[in-house]
């Protein structure tokens, strides 16, 4: 079982990725991703190899969590909005990981690599917004109002990484072989955010 990213593609274009998608990172972190891949596919194992994206859970950091955070201490926010996947949820790969591996263990042919993410498709900034709106709706208390979040390009931040613009994965291939239907990237975002602002 082995867990990899959408980071292996260049992150161009605008279309989802399928499994066969010819890769090209661009960073360090997906280069080592994808050697990692490599590696596994030549050793003949069976094997399943999830790529995912934009993973968070309710314990330990993520960018909800530090949305949360910046909204309490500041009125406005700036966050990205040409960046483009889907958040999934660690609990749901939990999920996946737990079913997968009880299938492909009396189906051999099920081993391969699989796009694992949550349905759907936002931007940094619509999954900020969201996070917020519900954080407020929730009565967490919080400078920033959702209109108060400046949608801006991926330019205004500039990091010493790059980063693909476009990480959205096709995963009609692990719904297909594995007879799974994957929920949309809301619901997990919004059972994790109940969690969070419940303690
Ligand atoms: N986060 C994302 O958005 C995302 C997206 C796509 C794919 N992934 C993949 O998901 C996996 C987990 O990512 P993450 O973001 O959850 O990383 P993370 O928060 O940095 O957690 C990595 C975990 O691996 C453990 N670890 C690191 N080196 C180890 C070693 N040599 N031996 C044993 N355990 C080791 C760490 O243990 P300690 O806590 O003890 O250091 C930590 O629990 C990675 O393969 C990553 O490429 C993540």
């Amino acid at each position: 079982m082995h867990y990899s990213t959408d980071y292996v593609f260049d992150g161009s274009g605008t279309a989802p990725r399928s499994e066969e998608a010819p890769t090209g990172p661009l960073n360090v972190y997906g280069q080592t991703k994808l050697e990692g891949e490599e590696a596994i596919r030549a050793s003949g194992c069976r094997h399943l190899l999830l790529r995912t994206s934009w993973v968070y859970g309710a314990r330990g950091g993520n960018f909800a969590k530090t949305m949360l955070r910046l909204a309490q201490e500041r009125e406005a926010l700036k966050v990205i909005d040409d960046q483009i996947g889907a958040p999934t949820g660690a609990d749901l790969l939990a999920d996946l990981t737990a079913h997968m591996i009880r299938a492909a263990r009396a189906d051999a042919s099920l081993s391969g690599t699989y796009h694992a993410v949550a349905s759907g498709q936002t931007s940094w900034h619509g999954y900020a917004s969201h996070v917020i709106a519900f954080a407020r709706a929730a009565g967490a208390s919080l400078k920033v109002s959702p209109d108060a979040i400046e949608p801006v390009p991926t330019t205004a931040f500039p990091t010493p990484a790059r980063r693909p613009l476009n990480s959205r994965l096709k995963t009609d291939k692990l719904q297909a072989r594995f007879g799974l239907s994957l929920p949309d990237w809301r619901p997990g975002v919004e059972r994790m955010l109940t969690e969070v602002l419940g303690r």
